[in-house]
């Protein structure tokens, strides 16, 4: 039987155990703590400017991931107006990054309340993804991809992430009927929530996870963390780390047997506060190395201001890490 391309579409979607298109992030590095803070770059660190995603591209980067706290930049509820300033500075960086030929995953990060609170604030997410959508619909869809939510956690589960998550969705799809939209699980998109998270019935939402296992060596002295060691007291590359790191990569893979769809790491690194550059690089090249084969892109946290890969101070890239992360290096 023939099948029009369409209905071909569909059908492969329908058929778990085939592949869905992966989303084409490849190697991919977060723009962590610019414009999540209050002020840009208010946690500490320098604005970002053109430069950097010419940095990043010539690298070999293939996409950044821009993360942005909308919600307090916000006017009253119905309409939850975005601050026109802010709105036109997150335009201003999103098209730097186009313009040096990245793809961009632009988010919504930090928006506490709706993890504490998902049925009450719902609708300011889809309000805030309404206006942010229909600001950017005119971007290639093929380069620049929406992420609804960062890191869902505390009483936004699995199990009512849909929920929650479809006012958006459907607010999105108002203006941007075939844009990527990226969803991670709850728990902090952890590895495992990979095996109970349910898409949407929607060929073009893709699922991320975010990995930072084991938790006690990468967050080691990150007392924004919770309780975890003092920084230098965990080292990485016990025959432990190893059989967990081959038992997480088989979830991933369990995930893309189950759902037909491959996921993409959105994060992962090591503080640089709690452990030694050759450690963070040693960790880098062992998560890199294991997930590799299974095809998913990755993406470093960070860029500069966190958990940094270039080094503002001295000008230059941290001596290993773009290597251990599968680049060329110099
Ligand atoms: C999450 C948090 C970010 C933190 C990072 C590493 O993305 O939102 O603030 O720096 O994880 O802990």
């Amino acid at each position: 039987m023939t099948l029009r391309p369409a209905l071909a579409a569909i059908a492969l979607l329908a058929s778990p155990g085939l592949a869905a298109e992966p989303l084409p992030v490849g190697a991919c590095i977060n723009m962590g703590n610019h414009l999540e803070p209050e002020r840009e770059s208010g946690w500490g660190g320098k604005r970002i400017d053109a430069a950097d995603f010419a940095r990043i591209r010539a690298a070999g980067f293939d996409t950044v991931r821009i993360p942005v706290r909308w919600s307090n930049k916000v006017g009253p509820q119905p309409g939850y107006a975005i601050d026109e300033n802010w709105l036109a500075r997150v335009t201003e960086v999103v098209d730097q990054a186009l313009a040096a030929d990245l793809n961009v995953i632009l988010d919504d990060h930090n928006f506490e309340a709706l993890h504490e609170h998902p049925d009450a604030k719902r609708g300011k997410l889809a309000a805030i993804w309404r206006q942010v959508a229909a600001h950017f619909a005119d971007r290639p869809t093929a380069r620049l991809w929406y992420e609804i939510e960062n890191e869902p956690h505390g009483a936004l589960t699995n199990a009512n992430l849909l929920a929650t998550l479809a006012p958006a969705l459907a607010a999105i799809r108002e203006t941007n009927p075939d844009r990527p939209v990226v969803i991670g699980g709850g728990n902090w998109s952890g590895v495992d929530s990979l095996a109970t998270l349910e898409l949407p019935d929607d060929p073009n939402v893709h699922p991320t996870f975010h990995y930072y296992e084991p938790f006690d060596f990468t967050h080691q002295g990150a007392t924004w963390a919770g309780p975890v060691p003092k920084a230098g007291t965990r080292d990485y590359g016990t025959q432990a780390d190893a059989d967990r790191l081959a038992a997480d990569v088989a979830k991933v893979e369990a995930y893309i047997a189950r759902t037909g769809r491959t996921p993409f790491m959105g994060e992962t690194g090591a503080y640089d506060g709690g452990s030694s550059l050759a450690e963070r690089v040693q960790y880098h090249a062992a998560v890199h190395e294991a997930f590799a084969p299974s095809g998913i892109g990755m993406c470093a946290w960070a860029y500069a201001n966190t958990f940094p890969f270039w080094n503002r101070q001295t000008g230059q890239w941290l001596p290993g890490l773009r290597e251990a992360f599968g680049l060329p290096g110099n």
